[in-house]
């Protein structure tokens, strides 16, 4: 990503309400149930990344979990986030990084990633991201990820992206992570657009 991307996205956060941008969801159902199946402890750790403005912490905060992080390339997104969630945000880590420069001091056991993958259109971008994803997980770590489907639209705030079906998916992660279930989703949009999102779940081999 380039200075202009996080220039794009700073913008972005600064300009929209968090509740008008295409990818609001005012629940983050799929995410939930997703979780609800791995039946985690609540100590697990979990980064959201690319998460944005989005309420999947506030949600997993309210249910106990202590270990919690999200990172995202834009700032502004993440003081939406930490406004809203006033004294628990102290209780999340926020990294304001651009996932593909970004080298995990730690790992996760949950790597959870809506519609932030599919930005990755150049290859370099894609396998900088699963050097990241390699590092910040661990064999039996769970990826949650969601990108637009092939019949997905082509752009999403103005940038192009890559679709994906789970295979196409399962190919770039690699054989270091099994396809464990997979699902499509109609996302329905603040203005009352449709868009079709794959999800996928995988487990670090
Ligand atoms: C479509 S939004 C999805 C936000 C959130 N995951 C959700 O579901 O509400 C894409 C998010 O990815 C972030 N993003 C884009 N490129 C990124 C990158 N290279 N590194 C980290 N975050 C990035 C944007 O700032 C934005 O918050």
């Amino acid at each position: 990503m380039t200075a202009t991307q996080q220039e794009h996205w700073d913008e972005v956060y600064r300009t929209k309400a968090a509740d008008s941008v295409s990818w609001y969801q005012p629940t983050p159902e799929p995410s939930l149930r997703a979780l609800d199946e791995m039946h985690l402890p609540v100590t697990a750790a979990l980064i959201d990344v690319g998460g944005g403005a989005s309420s999947l912490v506030d949600r997993l905060v309210e249910r106990g979990w202590s270990d919690l992080a999200v990172l995202d390339i834009a700032a502004p997104a993440l003081d939406v986030a930490k406004a809203r969630l006033r004294g628990d945000a102290t209780r999340i880590a926020w990294l304001v990084t651009d996932v593909t420069k970004w080298r995990p001091g730690r790992r996760y056991d949950v790597w959870h990633d809506r519609a932030v993958f599919h930005f990755l259109t150049e290859p370099e971008q894609r396998l900088a991201y699963r050097r990241a994803l390699e590092t910040g997980t661990a064999p039996g770590s769970a990826v949650i990820i969601a990108t637009f489907a092939t019949d997905g639209p082509e752009r999403c705030s103005g940038l192009p992206v890559q679709r994906y079906d789970a295979a196409a998916l399962a190919a770039e992660f690699g054989s270091a992570f099994s396809l464990e279930r997979e699902w499509r989703e109609e996302h329905m949009t603040p203005g009352g657009g449709r868009q079709s999102f794959q999800w996928c779940v995988f487990r670090r081999r």
